[in-house]
């Protein structure tokens, strides 16, 4: 077999089989395919597709390319979740707490923010001591007393993605249906749990832009993970506005604190009640009404607040960062960003409101790029609601003074406001599975 063929083949639009997918990965991790001959088939892919079993066969593939957990020293059943990124999404810090509180175990492997998107491993690294790189023994040792353990991806986790995925960044092809649902799906099948959530974003801050791009990229993942005999199920929701009121990482913690204790944002309470629910219902803990109900008592109860302080001080963390907001490391710097006009914000660039947070210092333009664990916006105004000129739409925070005047630029041109309301969107789209 030659790489040159599969290139050849697919650029033609012909189908690889099992056994060409395979010779691919394994020659890519292996060494012997170079990098450009595996950047001009991932081209092929991107205009050409992939049929559902080729994305299959791809999945397994690259799953099978590293380590696979296995989590059999956990106990009872484990469920984990999986957003396609957007930007404000914190949603892992409260349903996991809120999922594991109820019994179900979550082990999970996040990972860090690039570009206008942020990560879950960062957001949490800003709980001074909060420790994300983990051997394998303390992470099933974390899950096992608390029921949660976020952790990040080992070099030995699928390095098919980590070498794919890096070469797609700069190739142009990561939005390619077909190899993101295989980036996604590997990395939740080698991570071992039984039952696994998609949370597929739509819009303006996401990777699919249109409802019907996110739906199809759902049914694909959702089939190939039935496949592979998980339990599977995908809510699409809406990333045309950043979810809940903060972007930045220590901002982001304390506004999930906020949301476990009951007193978070409308949008990303309902978000993440209903993934939690559906977490829940996956894990065959009751009907999805049960399930819903229990999502909210473990919040009322505060019983996944505790599951929070808990998971924070097996990681090294501080627990008393759910009653002391000192704990978190605050800006030096803040500034209001203003309404221009009269009206109502009709609109928001949901991707460029990320890309100001990370002008601010929050994320990073390369991998290698320190973060500010402090910076990040605080949203006063979002797509609904009435302004009046001088009105602040934000409050930008740094502690880098000369980061102010490029992330309000971008802040500013992230709004639309007209004259008159735009319709509601809704938080969340559909189910699928
Ligand atoms: N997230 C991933 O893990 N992989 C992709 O290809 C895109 C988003």
């Amino acid at each position: 077999m030659r790489a040159y063929d599969m290139i050849e083949k697919k650029k033609r639009g012909g189908a690889l089989t099992r056994e060409e997918i395979d010779f691919l990965i394994h020659g890519y991790v292996g060494g012997e395919i170079p990098d450009y001959q595996m950047a001009a088939w991932a081209m092929a892919v991107y205009f050409q597709g992939m049929t559902e079993e080729e994305t299959g066969w791809l999945t397994m593939a690259m799953a099978r390319s590293g380590e696979m957990l296995d989590l059999s020293s956990i106990s009872g059943c484990k469920a984990d979740k999986h957003s396609t990124g957007g930007v404000g999404d914190k949603t892992t810090l409260v349903i996991g707490p809120v999922v594991a509180s109820l019994g179900v175990k979550v082990a999970k492997m996040s990972g860090r923010g690039l570009g206008h998107t942020g990560g879950t491993l960062d957001k949490l690294e800003s709980i001074p001591g909060f420790c994300t790189a983990l051997s394998d023994e303390e992470f099933y040792r974390i899950v096992n007393e608390v029921g949660i353990c976020i952790t990040g991806q080992t070099k030995s986790l699928v390095p098919a993605d980590q070498m794919l995925y890096a070469l797609r960044d700069v190739t142009a092809t990561v939005d390619s249906m077909p190899l993101i649902a295989s980036s996604i799906m590997s990395k939740k099948l080698a991570s071992g749990s039984d039952a696994i959530l998609l949370d597929v974003k739509t819009g303006s801050g996401a990777f699919m832009k249109t409802e019907a791009e996110a739906k199809a990229l759902a049914e694909c993942m959702v089939k190939i993970g039935k496949m592979a005999g998980k339990k599977m199920a995908a809510l699409i929701t809406d990333m045309d506005v950043p979810l809940g009121n903060t972007i930045g990482n220590a901002l982001e913690v304390q506004e999930a604190i906020d949301t476990l204790k009951g007193q978070g944002p409308e949008d990303f309470t309902q978000v993440c009640l209903e993934l939690a629910a559906n977490m829940l219902f996956l894990a065959e803990q009751g009907t999805m009404e049960q399930c819903r109900r229990l999502a909210e008592e473990a919040i009322s109860s505060g019983r996944a607040l505790e599951t929070f302080a808990r998971m924070t001080e097996a990681q090294g963390g501080n627990p008393d960062v759910v009653h002391d907001s000192s704990i978190l490391p605050k800006a030096a710097v803040s500034m209001e960003v203003t309404a221009e006009a009269d009206g109502y914000v009709i609109g928001m660039d949901a991707q460029g409101c990320g890309t100001a947070a990370m002008l601010l210092g929050a994320g990073r333009e390369k991998k290698e790029d320190q973060i500010q664990m402090d910076a990040g916006i605080l949203l006063r105004k979002k797509t609904g609601d009435a302004v009046k000129k001088g009105e602040p739409l934000a409050v930008l925070y740094t502690s880098q003074e000369g980061r102010l005047a490029d992330g309000a630029a971008k802040l500013l041109s992230s709004y639309r406001i007209g004259p008159d309301p735009a319709p509601a969107r809704p938080h969340i789209f559909a189910r699928i599975g």
